[in-house]
């Protein structure tokens, strides 16, 4: 590609677990516009091997880390800056995980356990990255930080679950330690609240496919792809953004506007019409 929007810019990658990942995406996107970056997931993702496929393509090293473990975090950061001579320019987090959903634990029938583990995994780990990052003086003044939210956050979604509560708490924590890290170091941090897209984490949310299906007629641009998310977070990533922060971003095609659309109105005016 002719533009180099992340030249010089050098990064991590958190999350990219196997081809339809969004972090992979992504990855993809940031090398393609110039960017160099370690990559770093669990050590039970790198045993699926899928991820040292990317790492050679993007020319990465793999730092292996639970995100729920500050000294895993404070490793990430260590090395990179050791691979790259210095303080890196942007973080994504793109992890998410919930035992509840997993293990079919309704919302009304939650194992607490589960559920305090999904809010670590989820929301609590992009703090800890932050709060890693900022304490090691890890990230270049401008730098931009980004997460991965859905829509949950604000408006509640059969299924979707403890994620709900997870997300909107990722939300929050960019909004909080944006402040303090904009104000201090000029780092921005957001979240893009994605379109529903099919990848190992989003497959796991009950009726995965009536909901693509759903958001991809409501949104009048319909769903926005990974693909897209990476072209958009590159963006994000880049200078051309540098004074957006604190912000969660809909990239989802406008759905997030939405409340009825034509298609809509007509599908349910027919069946209205059958009974
Ligand atoms: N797929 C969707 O519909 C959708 C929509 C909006 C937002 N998101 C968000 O995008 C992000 C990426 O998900 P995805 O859809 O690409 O699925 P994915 O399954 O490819 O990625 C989830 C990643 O989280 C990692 N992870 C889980 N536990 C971890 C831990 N303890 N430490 C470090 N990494 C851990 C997994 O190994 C995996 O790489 C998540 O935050 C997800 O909630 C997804």
């Amino acid at each position: 590609m002719a533009c180099q929007l992340l030249q010089g810019k050098r990064g991590i990658i958190f999350g990219a677990l196997d081809s339809k990942s969004i972090a992979w995406k992504i990855a993809e996107r940031a090398y393609e516009q110039g960017a160099q970056f370690t990559l770093s997931n669990t050590s039970v993702a790198m045993r699926f091997g899928e991820i040292n496929l990317l790492a050679e393509k993007c020319k990465a090293e793999i730092i292996p880390a639970d995100a729920t473990s500050v000294s895993d975090l404070e490793h990430v950061f260590s090395r990179t800056m050791e691979i790259f001579g210095g303080k890196v320019d942007f973080v994504l987090h793109s992890i998410g995980m919930s035992m509840n959903v997993r293990k079919g634990r309704e919302y009304d029938d939650l194992d607490y356990n589960y559920f305090l583990k999904t809010i670590d995994v989820s929301a609590v780990s992009f703090h800890k990255m932050l709060q890693v990052a900022k304490k090691m003086d890890a990230i270049n003044d401008w730098g931009s930080v980004l997460a991965l939210s859905y829509i949950a956050a604000q408006r509640t979604l059969v299924g979707y679950n403890d994620m709900a509560d997870a997300k909107s708490m990722l939300e929050s924590i960019a909004r909080s330690f944006g402040y303090i890290y904009g104000r201090e170091k000029n780092v921005r941090i957001n979240t893009i609240s994605q379109s529903p897209t099919r990848t190992t984490a989003g497959s796991a949310i009950k009726g995965m496919d009536g909901l693509v299906d759903f958001t991809d007629r409501m949104s009048p641009l319909g769903n926005a792809t990974a693909e897209e998310c990476a072209d958009f977070s590159v963006v994000l990533f880049s200078d051309l953004s540098r004074k957006v922060t604190m912000q969660n971003i809909y990239h989802d095609g406008g759905f997030s506007s939405m409340a009825m659309s034509l298609k809509a109105m007509t599908q349910y005016n027919k069946s209205l019409d059958e009974e």
